[in-house]
């Protein structure tokens, strides 16, 4: 069982970028606590990250293709990407969209997301504990 965690742009920057904001983890740090975590869980988990929106949308019709569930914190792209929406919305086994910060409580801009309304759930706001939520949940959910 296999589950996918996707990042975008900027967040090869975490740790460095606005800590106020985002906390002082790095994003290998996260993949390795979500690593750690997968294999207690029992699932495989494909940690990714890209600046690139051609490379998001490409994993994301993998995962399509494959009926992989999918944890995806999209970064601006929330905000900006019809095409990263269609791409998501051929996803079949389960899409958790995750933000770090709380998208609502900070510019108007960020409170408009193209995904939250075709995925099966959102996090905001619980760091980057978020996605050992996120994991938990899609575990519990595939077993
Ligand atoms: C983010 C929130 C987005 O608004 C922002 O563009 C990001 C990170 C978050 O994790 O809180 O890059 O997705």
């Amino acid at each position: 069982r296999r589950v996918l965690v996707l990042n975008g742009p900027n967040l090869g920057r975490l740790g460095r970028r606005q800590p106020e904001v985002y906390g002082s983890e790095t994003l290998a740090d996260v993949a390795a606590r979500c690593t750690a975590l997968a294999a207690d869980l029992g699932v495989q988990v494909e940690f990714r990250q890209t600046d690139s929106e051609a490379q998001m949308l490409g994993w994301v019709h993998d995962a399509a293709d494959e009926r992989v569930p999918v944890v995806i914190n999209p970064g601006a792209w929330t905000h900006t990407s019809v095409a990263l929406r269609d791409a998501c919305a051929e996803l079949s086994a389960g899409l958790v969209e995750l933000h770090i910060s709380n998208v609502h409580a900070r510019e108007p801009f960020r409170r408009h997301s193209y995904l939250s309304d075709i995925a099966t759930g959102v996090i905001a706001g619980l760091g980057t504990r978020g996605y050992d939520l996120a994991l938990r949940w899609l575990a519990e959910r595939e077993r």
